[in-house]
């Protein structure tokens, strides 16, 4: 091949790669472009690979809940060390409107997903909330809840009759 051909093909195959690897950068900077909830908190990254630690289903709202642990929260799930849950334990609950199976309407299935919400427990940062801190982000776009930072006052609000169990609803689900 004459040098000149050869610096031209060097130069194709290094544009390319550059090309490819701003994509990626692309992908990745959209992946993480959650805006963080008004209090700081930030959406934790890897929640949708979380395992479950319970689920619910709300008669009042017609929807369905899967409650799923951080491995800190799931270490402490199986070793019943929930009350109080750790200082890195994470809480995920991810709420979708009921919807019926199409070939089994009798089945009740996720339907539209209304939003993601998280305890994170650190009990001196969050000391005026229990331990915990509060975040939440809505629908598909994930918009994050609240006005400003005085939000996680209605959520621990609604959590506090749970005060005697760490501000924590969900028993980890009992499995043989
Ligand atoms: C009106 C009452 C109410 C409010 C307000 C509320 N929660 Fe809850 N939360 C509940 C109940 C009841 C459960 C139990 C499971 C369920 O909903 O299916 C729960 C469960 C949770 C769970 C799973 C762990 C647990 O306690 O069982 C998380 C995480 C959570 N809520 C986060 C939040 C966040 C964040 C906010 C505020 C943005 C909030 N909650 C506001 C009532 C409330």
């Amino acid at each position: 091949m004459h040098r000149n051909q050869k610096r031209t093909m060097i130069r194709t195959i290094l544009a390319a790669a550059t090309a490819t690897l701003s994509l990626a950068t692309a992908a990745v900077a959209l992946a993480g472009d959650v805006a963080p909830a008004p209090n700081g908190i930030d959406i934790p990254e890897d929640y949708k690979d979380w395992r479950v630690i319970g689920i619910s289903h709300r008669t009042d709202n017609n929807s369905l809940r899967m409650i799923l642990g951080n491995d800190a929260a799931i270490a402490a799930a199986r070793a019943g060390r929930t009350n109080p849950w750790p200082d890195g334990a994470i809480l995920a609950k991810i709420v979708m409107k009921d919807a019926s199976h199409a070939s089994w309407p009798a089945a009740t299935v996720p339907g539209q997903f209304v939003h993601a919400e998280f305890m994170v427990k650190d009990n001196a940062r969050y000391a005026a909330t229990g331990g915990w801190g509060y975040a939440r982000w809505l629908g598909a776009d994930q918009t994050p809840y609240g006005k400003d930072a005085n939000f996680v006052q209605e959520c621990h609000g609604c959590h506090t009759p749970m005060k005697d169990n760490d501000y924590v609803f969900t028993k980890p689900v009992a499995l043989p």
